[in-house]
């Protein structure tokens, strides 16, 4: 049997904007996806899950897969994409366990594709190198999605914050250290979705979509200088919402949670990752048990993220 685990993420600046090949900052957090596979003797994959909203599934890649709920389809991509890059494949018993809530916005679909892709990896015993792990990984978010960029999948392996510029396929590790609150509305939704909303709303729009995004990049460099010089991010990040808005991808839930923490002392506010309901974060270098308390007076969740500094791992 084979444990092993990745972390979600919070993206601190760039998203959407990322798709189009302007640069992203991105943190790992200390919540984790954990998968544990065991070879079966038949050629079926069953996975199972306490913490996701499907509970189990089975199939054999063999067959022609039915369509599978959301968050599962990841799980099959990264195997189909795995056993064909490592061209061997086997029967598997997988149980994934969530420390992050599905669809949120805080990077499960990339920890439990990066989770799954290291642990079909050992059981086959195979070493995988961490850049062929994020490869992959991004190849699974690709067929799902659709569009996707390199981030989530880059920060669910390498862990840290990374400054991930996928116009040339590079990315950095930033040495910083930041103070965030998360804030999450509860409402799923669904990435795949809404990165076509924004890919319809630019083809529809160019002249008016094309420079809120180069905008979103702009914002992304002047938040990587202030972060290595220590210095406040606060006033960059409710910009990067305020175009985030100008993309149509926040809503009234989540945007009252942006607003009500800077209300209460947080000093910069903006919806993380997709949009569309999941997550929003909130910078509190101070006021940190107050901007908790504003976002729970609103009846949502929110949660002290530290960032991690360990990406995907196997448990002992
Ligand atoms: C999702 O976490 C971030 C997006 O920019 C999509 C992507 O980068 O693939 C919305």
């Amino acid at each position: 049997m084979i444990v092993t685990s990745a972390p979600g993420k919070v993206i601190l600046f760039g998203e959407h904007a990322v798709v189009y090949g302007k640069p992203a900052l991105v943190g790992a957090i200390d919540k984790r996806i954990y998968v544990r596979v065991e070879r079966r003797k038949d050629e079926t994959i069953e996975i199972f899950s306490e913490d996701l909203k499907h509970k189990k599934t089975s199939f054999s890649l063999k067959n022609k897969t039915p369509q599978l709920p959301e968050e599962f389809e990841y799980v099959k991509e990264a195997l189909a994409i795995t056993f064909d890059f490592l061209d061997k494949s086997c029967g598997l018993d997988i149980k994934i366990s969530s420390g992050i809530p599905p669809a949120s916005g805080l990077g499960s679909s990339a920890a439990v594709s990066i989770a799954t892709i290291l642990a079909i990896s050992k059981s086959l015993d195979t070493n995988l190198k961490d850049k062929e792990i994020a490869r992959l990984g991004h190849k699974v978010e690709l067929k799902v999605q659709g569009a996707a960029s390199p981030t989530d999948t880059a920060i669910a392996t390498f862990g840290g914050v990374l400054f991930v510029e996928p116009s040339k396929n590079a990315f950095e590790r930033i040495d910083c250290s930041i103070s965030l609150v998360i804030g999450y509305t509860g409402d799923a939704r669904s990435t795949k979705e809404l990165v076509k909303k924004v890919k319809l709303l630019k083809e529809r729009n160019p002249s008016v979509i094309d420079p809120i995004i180069e905008d979103i990049g702009r914002v992304t460099r002047e938040a990587r200088k202030r972060l290595e010089k220590g210095e406040d991010i606060g006033e960059l990040m409710n910009k990067n919402h305020e175009l985030l808005e100008a993309l149509g991808v926040s809503t009234k839930k989540l945007s009252t949670l942006v607003y009500k923490a800077r209300e209460a002392g947080a000093m910069g506010s903006k919806l993380t990752g997709a949009g569309g309901g999941g997550s929003m974060i909130a910078y509190t270098p101070k006021n940190q048990e107050k901007v908790i308390k504003a976002i729970e007076d609103l009846g949502c969740m929110a949660l002290k993220a530290q960032i991690s500094k360990e990406g995907v791992r196997v448990e002992k």
